[in-house]
């Protein structure tokens, strides 16, 4: 098993700097890289994940008592601490976005090679709109204030076009369906891309089927109320519009803050890492 590279790992565990018996949430536990680090310092980690099949990879990895599996979404987080905690924590850490082998694990529906699904939702048993869903049935201001807003895609409006004419052709089931349709579009138009262009329709598209915007909010929100007094938290994005969300929350609230960006170095071993945003805060 391939497991996820943890991002800027040891700018977060500096900062956390974890002691012995210490309560963290690691509100995206993925498949554990960060909280594996956490754990080896005697700390006691919650890890949530609303991915099942994740969270199961992190349980068979981790083998500690000290370390908590919980299925959820973070959104639920002070439900999910006042039945498992209840009692002030040391320190947060939510690492958004997805680990790599859910962005290529064909039948989720997030990679533009997926030619069985068009998905994306983190959990089908508690999400009912699935990308697919949204593709086949947003209006054509909906799908452009999508590729517009969200993707900050500069042929928005004429891409949310050719969409809607595939889709009255036959409807648009898989991701690799969609990735044609996209780079079809730019390819009739002699338009090359350093990055491929389905890069940023995928993350918009993601990002709306899981709500994470809103979703980041209320955990942002949330997270206060559960947080010990000078307790630490830290939150990698990867996508400018969320790290503005988290930006301008800590700019509200008016806490000490450190902005960390992945090294050379880094990017050169783990190419994810380098549109990564760490911000820790308290
Ligand atoms: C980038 S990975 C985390 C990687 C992890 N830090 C590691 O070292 O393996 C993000 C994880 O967060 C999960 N996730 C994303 N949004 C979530 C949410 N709202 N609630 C709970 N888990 C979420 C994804 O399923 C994924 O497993």
């Amino acid at each position: 098993m391939k497991y996820h590279i943890p991002v800027l790992l040891s700018e977060v565990i500096t900062r956390f700097n974890p002691q012995p018996g210490n309560i963290y949430i690691d509100s995206t536990v993925g498949h554990g890289g960060h909280s594996q680090e956490l754990l080896s310092k005697g700390a006691i980690v919650y890890g949530i994940d609303a991915d099942k099949n994740n969270l199961t990879i992190t349980t068979d990895r981790i083998n500690n008592p000290n370390f908590h599996p919980i299925l959820g979404n973070f959104k639920d987080i002070k439900k999910i601490w006042q039945k498992y905690i209840n009692a002030p924590v040391d320190g947060i850490l939510a690492d958004l976005g997805l680990s790599n082998n859910q962005q290529s694990q064909e039948g989720r529906g997030f990679s533009f090679n997926d030619s069985q699904s068009l998905d994306m939702r983190l959990d089908p048993n508690t999400q009912e709109t699935s990308a697919k869903d949204i593709i086949n049935s947003y209006d054509e201001t909906q799908l452009y204030l999508l590729f517009s807003k969200i993707a900050q895609e500069q042929f928005a409006l004429p891409l949310a076009q050719k969409i809607i004419t595939s889709r009255q052709q036959s409807t648009i089931k898989t991701g690799k369906q969609l990735a044609d349709i996209i780079h079809e579009y730019y390819q009739s138009r002699h338009i090359r891309k350093a990055i491929d262009p389905a890069t940023k329709i995928f993350m918009a598209l993601r990002i709306e089927t899981n709500n994470e915007f809103e979703n980041l909010n209320i955990f942002l929100n949330d997270s206060q109320k559960i947080i010990k007094t000078n307790g630490i938290i830290a939150i990698i994005s990867f996508h400018s519009s969320e790290d503005r969300i988290v930006k301008n929350f800590i700019k509200k609230n008016n806490f000490t803050t450190i902005r960390f960006l992945p090294t050379k170095d880094e990017i050169k071993t783990n190419h994810l890492s380098r549109s990564a945003v760490l911000r820790v805060y308290s």
